[in-house]
């Protein structure tokens, strides 16, 4: 196979990863992608680094399988925890999930940044030592948010105990004075019309899924492997378990006539 026709693969624990996707098909509209959501053992959120590493090289074993040209981590969690690892073990480039620092650094006056993102993610400390290298006067305000991929995951975007939990991640950040927020995991843009319901206007959302999306494009150009074909790609959703819900979950993002789904065993 002529590999510019060769699909780029991405990854998550679950849907979240689908909003990756979804950046991904509006910048690269003809590229093909298969995607892969581990929601039989989801969440990853505050997964051991050993499980993390087991779950991302069979993830990778099963994309390198679909002969994909390139895989694009959907996922912070395991960007976060072991991207170091498994970054040379692929033999297409691997590229792990963006911070949207830059981004959020270009739209903060105040130098005042928060990040919601999983236990994992906070604990490693990420968003916080990349701000450090670009700016030492940025300050992060790192706010775990345990339960809410959960919520996603199952399909509840709306509802008391979400909202019950997003009020309780989000007042510690207003009270930080902090003026914008990136979505440190890629479940959260799902719901970010009930994050901004409690922000009002004081925090601007950042998705990283956009400079991932940028990102993508820079290395598939540098290595040669853009699709030429003019028509639009395929979409592959494949899911461990609960492909269904996960095929639902997509179409509040992606038109249902736009992608098939798979229910696949790693
Ligand atoms: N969506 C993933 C992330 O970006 C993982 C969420 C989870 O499974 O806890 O971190």
């Amino acid at each position: 196979m002529d590999k510019k026709r060769q699909p780029i693969g991405v990854f998550d624990s679950g849907v979240g990863g689908l909003t990756v996707v979804n950046k991904l098909r509006k910048l690269l509209p003809y590229e093909n992608i298969v995607f892969l959501g581990d929601s039989k053992r989801n969440p990853y959120g505050s997964r051991s680094k050993e499980e993390l590493l087991r779950f991302s090289r069979e993830i990778l074993h099963f994309l390198t399988e679909q002969q994909v040209k390139l895989v694009a981590i959907g996922c912070n969690t395991v960007t976060a925890s072991v991207y170091d690892i498994i970054r040379n073990e692929t033999a297409f480039p691997l590229i792990g999930m963006s911070r949207g620092i830059q981004t959020a650094r270009e739209i903060s006056l105040k130098k005042k940044i928060a990040v919601f993102a999983t236990d994992v993610t906070i604990a490693n400390h990420v968003h916080r030592n990349m701000a450090a290298q670009l700016d030492p006067e940025i300050e992060i305000i790192e706010q775990a948010c345990p339960g809410i991929a959960d919520c996603v995951e199952q399909g509840k975007l709306q509802g008391p105990e979400i909202m019950s939990l997003l009020r309780k991640y989000t007042a510690p950040v207003l009270a930080s004075g902090a003026d914008t927020a990136i979505f440190g995991c890629t479940h959260y843009p799902f719901v970010q019309p009930l994050f901004e319901e409690l922000c009002g206007d004081k925090i601007v959302f950042v998705d990283p899924a956009h400079e991932m999306s940028l990102q993508t494009l820079e290395i598939l150009k540098k290595d040669s492997l853009l699709n030429h074909d003019r028509l639009p790609g395929y979409l592959r959703l494949c899911f461990t378990a609960e492909a269904e819900r996960g095929a639902r979950l997509a179409e509040h993002l992606i038109p249902a006539n736009e992608f098939t789904v798979e229910k696949i065993e790693l």
